[in-house]
């Protein structure tokens, strides 16, 4: 809630900063451009509605920065943390002062605060003035862009768009430094001349000595009382510290049995900080992004239950009971945590991934493919053209298996493993990997050729294809993460792979395959190979080369033609 809260006050004063940074821009146009848009800035902003929302939205907003001030027990954060924070606490300060001097005189004595009186005090009279004016704004700005932006990342389509949003940021406050800069000017020029500085004095209002002193003494105490708010905040910070060292210190256990003591009350986020334990926080602990996860140990009976928000943010992932947040989790008494992302974690770890890259046991397809003789090719070849060779084989196998809807699970060496119907049916994927398997050597036939004068003898591969139940994830750590599958099955079909060499042929299939595909083989012998670890032989069909099998994409093709009439219904 209170997240959200913070949100949604920061974009209202966005909004405002945005508004106001455009109207400047109009500058570029013409002065009369210019009021014309203030006329409309000031009749949003200063109805009744904008009026709360906007002193609203500021009033609040400073408040939940304090509190998040106040919330934080460590101050090892990253530098954009630390720049949000430092340009949102500095926003009421430098703002105090132009917020009394315009809509302040307007409202107490009448003062018409157009453009014309902005530009005659900020740039005319008191042109250190107007530099503060245009830190401010561009203060605002950059704690308003930084603040979206880490908010917009956790979005899958942000990706796409941030490059024109960068522009946006970074072209908005420009022109609008260049408007008012143009508007300056024109009306440096105009206040030379007497007769029109004292009619517009006059259409002003312009404020007398008193109302100066008035702005002056509201500045103050809007500075006491915002001073006077922060200062509470860090007394209640020693206060709390005090209290906190005498309840003694709490044990957080991470993986290795590394061990870090901390103050109760500080969240597992700032303890892993505060130990040098790279964690990853995406939204830099906001409780948005999820991909500070923790899973929890021993212990994890004496933690309080999660807070509505984090509640969401862990359904929202999927998460079991066992896991929470670090950013948010405040361990009072001993605890084992086991952080789930590598720090390196991006915004794409923050929602659920599907079904099949999480982890679940299914029915798939396993081809693997080695190429025969490698070792003693690469010993008589300088590196360069062995991992020249190497990438155009595995080019031209990748592109075959990409194309027959396989998922390319690793190369291993010289050889390869990719599954097929993990996203389907365990039919289709065995009528996949077959085609695949046949284009495979196609594929080779072509690489051969076209590789021919860097070869002595052209590439030979084995290829090895079963089925079976099998754990499908994406398992690895840190960059080395892949989708891959374990189990008896993947064991098989890498030992068909091996066996091409004594059947002296280029791919082994297991009979289960052919059956499963409603391909049938029966051209091939049928023969049985017995396999380490399975008391059963395994069935098999050996084919001397995968091209052989047109019957596989005559199977593939009806099936899409069929697909697509069915689609088409
Ligand atoms: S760091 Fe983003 S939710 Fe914890």
């Amino acid at each position: 809630m209170l997240t959200t809260i913070r949100l949604t006050s920061g974009l209202v004063l966005f909004a405002y900063v945005g508004t106001h940074l455009i109207n400047h821009s109009w500058g570029l146009a013409s002065m009369e451009a210019l009021n014309a848009g203030r006329d409309i800035f000031v009749a949003v902003w200063r109805s009744w509605p904008g009026t709360i929302l906007l002193y609203g939205g500021l009033l609040t907003h400073f408040i939940l920065i304090l509190r998040s001030l106040y919330n934080r027990r460590s101050f090892r954060i990253r530098i954009w943390e630390a720049v949000q924070i430092l340009l949102g606490l500095a926003i009421p300060f430098l703002l105090a002062e132009h917020a009394l001097g315009t809509r302040g005189l307007n409202a107490t004595i009448g003062v018409i605060d157009d453009y014309i009186y902005e530009i005659l005090v900020l740039w005319v009279y008191a042109p250190e003035k107007g530099i503060l004016q245009t830190v401010l704004l561009v203060t605002a700005w950059l704690h308003g862009c930084v603040g979206v932006h880490f908010w917009l990342r956790l979005k899958p389509w942000y990706r796409g768009v941030s490059p024109y949003l960068l522009a946006f940021a970074i072209v908005l406050p420009v022109t609008a430094v260049f408007g008012f800069v143009a508007a300056g000017r024109e009306i440096k020029v105009l206040a030379q001349d007497p007769i029109w500085l004292e009619d517009m004095t006059l259409h002003i209002n312009w404020p007398d000595q008193a109302a100066v002193i008035w702005v002056a003494k509201w500045k103050e105490i809007v500075w006491e009382i915002c001073g006077g708010m922060l200062a509470l905040v860090v007394l209640a910070r020693a206060v709390r510290w005090l209290v906190e060292r005498r309840r003694g210190v709490v044990r957080l256990t991470y993986p290795g049995g590394r061990v870090t003591q901390i103050t109760p009350g500080i969240t597992v986020l700032e303890a892993s900080r505060e130990a040098g334990i790279e964690h990853a926080s995406v939204c830099g602990g906001r409780g948005r992004c999820s991909t500070c996860r923790i899973r929890l140990g021993e212990g994890r009976e004496h933690v309080e239950a999660p807070s509505a928000d984090e509640q969401k943010v862990l359904k929202r992932v999927g998460a079991p009971e066992s896991v929470r947040l670090a950013c948010q989790l405040r361990p009072t008494k001993d605890l084992e945590v086991i952080p789930l992302l590598p720090p390196n974690a991006s915004p794409k770890d923050a929602y659920r991934k599907p079904a099949h890259l999480q982890g679940s046991e299914r029915e798939v397809a396993i081809l693997f493919a080695d190429i025969r003789k490698f070792t003693q090719f690469s010993e008589n070849k300088l590196p360069y053209d062995v991992v020249f060779v190497l990438n155009r084989y595995f080019r031209a196998m990748g592109e075959v298996v990409e194309e027959t809807g396989g998922e390319l699970d690793k190369f291993i060496g010289d050889g390869m493993m990719a599954l097929f119907g993990a996203n389907t049916t365990p039919e289709e994927g065995c009528r996949r990997a077959l085609e695949a398997a046949r284009r495979m050597s196609g594929a080779l036939d072509d690489l051969n050729q076209s590789l021919r004068a860097d070869l002595d003898e052209p590439l030979k591969i084995g290829i090895g294809i079963h089925l079976g139940m099998v754990i499908v994830g994406e398992m690895g750590f840190s960059n080395a993460v892949s989708f891959t599958a374990i189990g008896d099955a993947v064991n098989t079909a890498s030992r068909l792979e091996q066996a091409t060499k004594e059947h002296a042929c280029q791919l082994i299939v297991s009979e289960d395959i052919c059956k499963r595909a409603g391909v049938s083989l029966d051209g091939f012998p049928l023969q049985e190979i017995p396999i380490r670890g399975r008391q059963q032989p395994v069935q098999i069909r050996c084919i001397e080369k995968a091209s052989d099998m047109t019957e596989v994409e005559l199977q593939l093709g009806r099936r899409s033609r069929r697909d697509r009439a069915s689609a088409a219904e």
